[in-house]
């Protein structure tokens, strides 16, 4: 079954990667993501210098999910410019993700890694858990601004990352900025922001930082990432194409959000908990359902998802 995918006008061997976050951080840790069945590479978001990230514990996994707040930890992008042209002799699109504390970060941040051309470019703006730092994708005019500025610096595709939107309203505009923006993928969505998870039988949070605030990921997102792939879609189509990213544990989950309108699919929670042979096992459960269902290629039935 030929599971591969193309995204402005980049070719994915599968259409299955990580999503950044999950096992990216290290040059060890991208390059198992390279000896794997990843359809490709995506790092950790860059910032201008190395973080440490937030205090531990910062990542739970339970029955149904995890709760994070890292904190953005990563070697800073002097470091991924040295490590992206050994990424890429790996045979698969390595996917840069920047991020930054304020808009000079993502200047600054894009500009030097543009020089090394990666792929493609995946703009975070959705990370909620850094303190005082609102998740700019719920300010769509300062999305808008600071979107404007990086397509002036960033010569590969350059797409977004989001935050999950839960009201009409906002699918609406974020979509109509993102095409008046021209970007050229977006990934859907980032963690459910600002979640509590509970540990009833030590009355008390399970991670360490923002008093226990931090991104729901995992089965119990995939609903909320299924409506934000479907709503864009149904907006958009097939303008931006869309990642989608939530809730994928297994190829059926895969299937939903293909179904749905997205082109590739993300792993987060389930390759943290699973590590890099998820994707064998992904691939192979996505593969025979498709072909249970009688489809000989993933475009047979994107977006196809029927309503009642
Ligand atoms: C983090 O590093 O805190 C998570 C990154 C993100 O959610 O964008």
């Amino acid at each position: 079954m030929d599971l591969s995918t193309t995204i402005a006008g980049v070719r994915f061997p599968t259409c299955l990667m990580n999503a950044s976050g999950a096992l990216c951080v290290t040059k060890a840790e991208l390059e198992a993501l390279g000896q794997s069945r990843s359809g490709a590479i995506v790092t950790k978001s860059m910032t201008p210098a190395f973080r440490q990230g937030n205090p531990e514990p910062r990542y739970y996994s339970f029955p149904g999910g995890s709760i994070n707040s890292m904190g953005l930890p990563n070697l800073g992008y002097p470091a991924y410019a040295d490590i992206i042209p050994t990424l890429q002799t790996f045979g698969k699109p390595v996917i840069a993700s920047i991020a930054g504390l304020s808009p000079p970060d993502f200047l600054e941040a894009a500009r030097a890694i543009t020089a090394v051309s990666p792929d493609l470019i995946e703009v975070n703006l959705s990370c909620p858990n850094i303190a005082g730092k609102p998740q700019i994708g719920y300010d769509v005019e300062a999305s808008r601004a600071l979107l404007l500025e990086l397509k002036k610096i960033v010569t590969v595709p350059m797409g977004v990352k989001l935050p999950p939107y839960f009201d009409p309203v906002h699918y609406e505009i974020t979509a109509r900025m993102l095409l008046d923006v021209k970007v050229d993928f977006m990934t859907v969505i980032n963690s459910v922001g600002n979640g509590l998870v509970v540990d009833p039988e030590e009355e008390r949070v399970v991670i360490k930082p923002r008093y226990g605030f931090g991104g729901l990921g995992g089965a119990m997102i995939k609903p909320v990432a299924l409506a934000n792939v479907r709503a864009f879609w149904k907006l958009i189509g097939d303008s931006i194409p869309i990642i989608g990213t939530g809730g994928v544990v297994s190829g059926t989950d895969m299937f939903e959000h293909i179904l749905c309108g997205a082109k590739a699919v993300q792993i987060g929670t389930a390759l943290v908990d699973e590590g890099v042979g998820v994707f064998q096992r992904l691939e192979k459960e996505l593969g025979e359902l498709l072909q249970r269902k009688g489809y000989a290629s993933l475009s047979d039935c994107r977006g196809r998802l029927q309503e009642l």
